[in-house]
């Protein structure tokens, strides 16, 4: 197994062992990918305070999300299309995830299936990521399909109605399974693990859909697929509906605006996160991080709050942490672990971010997540307040 020290190089392995298409639709943001960029570096623009002489025995990053055990506040975020960077990529990233401790959040535009998940992980709780469609008896299906496969929350995705565009998924023709075309049979030729995975699957398709939507044989493109079939008629109303239906810890998705948050608390959510979808929707909306502190200050005493969007370290991880956020999700650097060396890469993801997190909080001098606070950040380094003066 290669030696990886840091995300970056599961990133590099990861490039070169799958298919462009796949890598592509990971490694991407919507239109110039401003936020995209945002969401990492403003992360970096954030100093810490070091501090010495302090006791960093015994170190401890449990905490809980949603009211649920996790071994340090971290998630992995639902990411469609899983199954395409590793050949059962969603089974295997759900068991490391379970290894680990933490938990695992399944897309509804996954490979594998709700129950294929379920299956591969002896049932152990995962969570769900819902997109609502127009067609409502599916979706109701959908969310009796995650109970019944014993999901312990269920992820509401707010900011993807409609999808922003991705330049290069169009330009590559990305599609589920690949298209036999000429360049992309060349480029798969370049890439024989991927190949030989995937021949040892049935699962090349989506999973909660295929065979569950009448009429459904073929998805065509994504963009077409969700131009079609996503409601973009979502509204607060409808998640009142969800939320009835499902009756179990509810997690919105996609809030950015403090306006939204107070809504979000209204509907009654366990949980909001932070999320601009890691720059792949609304191009030139403000970073994760920076839009953290003023959604923690006006909502934080009355939800739980949390973010995702360029979370690369365990540094980062704190500094979320340090910002109010109560958990954190990680989109790609699951995807790249994973698309490097299937589950053993995702257990790598996370012991990287697991060290990278308990040594970051020992030399601020705490040994506790649950002691984390914006004092062990230097002031003036970091965002307070509207997004907009950082
Ligand atoms: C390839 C890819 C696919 C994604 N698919 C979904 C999805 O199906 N549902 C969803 O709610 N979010 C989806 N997201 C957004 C992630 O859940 C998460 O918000 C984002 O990846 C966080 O940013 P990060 O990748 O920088 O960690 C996707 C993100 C990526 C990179």
């Amino acid at each position: 197994m290669p030696v990886t020290t840091n995300i970056e190089d599961l990133r590099v392995l990861a490039k070169r062992r799958v298919p462009r298409m796949f890598y592509d639709y990971a490694d991407s943001g919507s239109w110039t990918e401003s936020t995209y960029r945002a969401n990492e570096q403003d992360f970096n623009r954030i100093l810490f305070r070091q501090r010495v002489a302090v006791n960093m025995e015994p170190r401890s990053t449990q905490s809980t999300m949603v009211g649920q055990p996790v071994a340090m506040p971290v998630a992995i975020a639902p990411t469609g299309l899983t199954g395409m960077q590793h050949a059962d990529g969603e089974i295997l990233a759900a068991r490391a995830a379970r290894k680990f401790g933490i938990p695992f959040t399944l897309s509804t535009m996954s490979v594998c299936s709700i129950e294929d998940v379920a299956a591969g992980t002896d049932n152990h709780p995962f969570w769900f990521q819902l997109y609502v469609m127009r067609d409502r008896d599916f979706i109701a299906r959908l969310i009796d399909r995650a109970k019944a496969a014993n999901c312990s929350a269920l992820v509401l995705t707010l900011d993807l109605q409609i999808l922003g565009q991705r330049h290069k998924d169009i330009k590559n023709g990305l599609s589920v399974p690949p298209k036999p075309t000429i360049p992309n049979i060349l480029n798969l030729m370049t890439k024989p693990r991927w190949c030989l995975g995937m021949l040892g699957t049935r699962r090349h398709n989506f999973g909660n859909i295929f065979g569950h939507v009448k009429g459904v044989e073929n998805l065509g493109s994504l963009a077409e697929w969700t131009s079609k079939q996503f409601d973009p008629t979502l509204s607060w109303a409808d998640v009142e509906w969800v939320k009835q239906r499902w009756g179990g810890k509810l997690i919105l998705k996609g809030i950015q605006d403090v306006e939204d948050a107070r809504l979000a608390v209204d509907s009654g959510a366990d949980a909001l996160v932070v999320s601009n979808h890691g720059g792949r929707q609304l191009d030139g909306a403000p970073s994760s991080i920076s839009a953290l502190p003023e959604i923690v200050q006006e909502v934080g005493n009355r939800i739980e709050v949390h973010m995702d969007g360029g979370i690369r370290s365990g540094q980062h991880v704190l500094k979320a942490v340090a910002l109010g956020a109560k958990g954190t999700y990680i989109g790609r650097a699951m995807l790249y672990g994973l698309g490097a060396m299937g589950e053993a890469g995702v257990t790598r993801t996370l012991e990287i971010i697991h060290r990278e997190l308990e040594l970051s909080m020992a030399f601020c001098g705490r040994t506790d997540v649950a002691s984390v606070d914006t004092s062990i950040l230097l002031p003036g380094s970091y965002p307070t307040g509207t997004p907009r003066g950082y």
